[in-house]
């Protein structure tokens, strides 16, 4: 719920342009990583990290969205209401620029920053971290670029002045539902296309907590399986298959098999990636048994 929350206070603070008030509470990375040195370090290496950006002298408009793993969109402010997103997404697929996926054609989205549904203010708010200011001229001002220390681990101000005497808000072990909520804050436990519930929409595969929340091995696991029994909360993706069987055998010793499957990664199969266009993939977080051909529709295969 904090974390639900969290989004929540960012556009509160951003509607009634608080300032002072709010900021003073959050101490930025930055200021985390003179004592917390490590996690700094690969936290500041990691997509999160680079998940917000003023776009570069060759990149087009004002702010350059995504770290470029997958892919990089780009905003610009038009006027003191309104914001652009531009039409034209760079792909790492391809090594170049295609349709914004949503977007019927390359024409780019206006969105008027004060719009009920705050759609261009939630984009900073998942991409940044601390509080959004509006400034009197309709610009978006994020209070530090980029998914850092507090989005998940709440304001630290207090604890980083004095962290013998305040601990910072979250901390410790975690039950999977929790991290669910916790990550899903933006990673979303439900969907924002039409049919939230349908696991079949390979657009849902961006949604991780909610695969994750349909497998086998969540459900039967007793909250001990969440996204950090298979990713570090401060390191980049890891993209090497074999990184993740370790998690797996935690807790599958000797899964049986009818035939030798030693030679790939256990994810290959039972985390199959799906491909939504030509330019996006994500893994299945739907941890489950897939036949050959097709990544998205689990085969029971254990039970009759
Ligand atoms: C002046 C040094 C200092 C700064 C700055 C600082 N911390 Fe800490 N932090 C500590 C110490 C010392 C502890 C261990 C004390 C404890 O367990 O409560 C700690 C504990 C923690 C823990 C819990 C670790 C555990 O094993 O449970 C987290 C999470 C944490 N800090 C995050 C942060 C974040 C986020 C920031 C920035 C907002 C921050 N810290 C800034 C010194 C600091
Ligand atoms: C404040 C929003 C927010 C929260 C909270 C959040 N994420 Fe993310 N996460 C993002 C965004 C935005 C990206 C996309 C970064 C990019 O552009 O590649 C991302 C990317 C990632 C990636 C890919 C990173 C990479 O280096 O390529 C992983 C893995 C991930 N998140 C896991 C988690 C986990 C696990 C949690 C909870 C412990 C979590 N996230 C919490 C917003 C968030
Ligand atoms: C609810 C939180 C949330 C909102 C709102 C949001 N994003 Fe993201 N964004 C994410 C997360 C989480 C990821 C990582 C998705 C993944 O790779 O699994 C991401 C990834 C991206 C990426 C990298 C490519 C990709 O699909 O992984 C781009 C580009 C991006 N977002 C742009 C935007 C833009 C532009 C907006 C506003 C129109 C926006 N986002 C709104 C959470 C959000
Ligand atoms: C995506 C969410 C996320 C972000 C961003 C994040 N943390 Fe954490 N952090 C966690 C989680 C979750 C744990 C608990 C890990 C576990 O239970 O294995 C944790 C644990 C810690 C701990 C305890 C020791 C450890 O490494 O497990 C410290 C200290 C800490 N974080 C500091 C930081 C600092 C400093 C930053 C920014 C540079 C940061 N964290 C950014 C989610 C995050
Ligand atoms: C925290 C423990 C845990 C982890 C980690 C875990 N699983 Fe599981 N998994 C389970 C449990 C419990 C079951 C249910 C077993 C049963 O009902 O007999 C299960 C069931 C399965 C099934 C059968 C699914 C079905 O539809 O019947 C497969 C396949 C599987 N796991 C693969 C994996 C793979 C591959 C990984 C690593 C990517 C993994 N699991 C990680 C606990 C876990
Ligand atoms: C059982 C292991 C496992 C668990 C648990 C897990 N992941 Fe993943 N995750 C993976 C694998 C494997 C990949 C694919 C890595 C690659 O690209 O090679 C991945 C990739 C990702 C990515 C990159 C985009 C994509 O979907 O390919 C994000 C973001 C992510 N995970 C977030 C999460 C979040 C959030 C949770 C918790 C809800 C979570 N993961 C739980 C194994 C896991
Ligand atoms: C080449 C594809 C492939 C690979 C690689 C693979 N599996 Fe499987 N797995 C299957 C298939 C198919 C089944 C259904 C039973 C059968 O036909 O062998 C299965 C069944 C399972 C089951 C359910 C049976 C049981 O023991 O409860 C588990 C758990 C499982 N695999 C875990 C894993 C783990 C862990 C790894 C990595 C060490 C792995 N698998 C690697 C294809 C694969």
């Amino acid at each position: 719920m904090y974390f639900r929350l969290s989004i929540f206070v960012k556009l509160f603070a951003a509607c009634l342009l608080c300032a002072a008030m709010c900021v003073g509470q959050y101490a930025g990375a930055a200021a985390c990583g003179t004592c917390h040195k490590a996690e700094f370090a690969a936290q500041t290496k990691s997509g999160h990290a680079k998940a917000l950006a003023p776009s570069k002298p060759e990149q087009p408009g004002q702010w350059a969205f995504g770290a470029g793993n997958q892919a990089v969109t780009f905003l610009s402010r038009l006027n003191d209401a309104d914001y652009l997103e531009h039409g034209e997404t760079w792909y790492r697929a391809s090594g170049g620029f295609d349709t914004t996926p949503g977007h019927p054609d390359k024409s780019g989205l206006r969105y008027r920053v004060f719009d009920p549904s705050a759609g261009i203010l939630k984009c900073f708010a998942c991409h940044t971290t601390g509080p959004l200011q509006v400034s009197p001229q309709g610009e978006i001002q994020p209070h530090e670029l980029g998914v850092r220390c507090e989005d998940c681990h709440g304001a630290g101000g207090a604890h980083a002045a004095n962290p013998a005497k305040v601990k910072v808000p979250n901390r410790g072990p975690m039950t999977g539902a929790a991290m669910n909520t916790m990550c899903g804050s933006c990673h979303r436990v439900q969907s924002s296309v039409e049919d939230g519930s349908n696991l079949l929409d390979p657009w849902n595969s961006r949604h991780q907590p909610l695969l994750l929340a349909a497998s086998v091995c969540f459900q039967k696991s007793a909250g001990k399986l969440s996204c950090v029994t298979c990713h570090s909360p401060h390191q980049a993706l890891d993209t090497n298959q074999a990184a993740y069987n370790q998690a797996c055998s935690g807790c599958h010793l000797k899964p049986k098999h009818s035939g030798d499957v030693s030679a790939q990664a256990c994810t290959t199969c039972h985390m199959p990636a799906v491909r939504i266009n030509a330019n996006l993939a994500f893994a299945n977080h739907r941890i489950a048994v897939y036949a050959k051909g097709d990544a998205l529709t689990p085969v029971t295969a254990t039970k009759p």
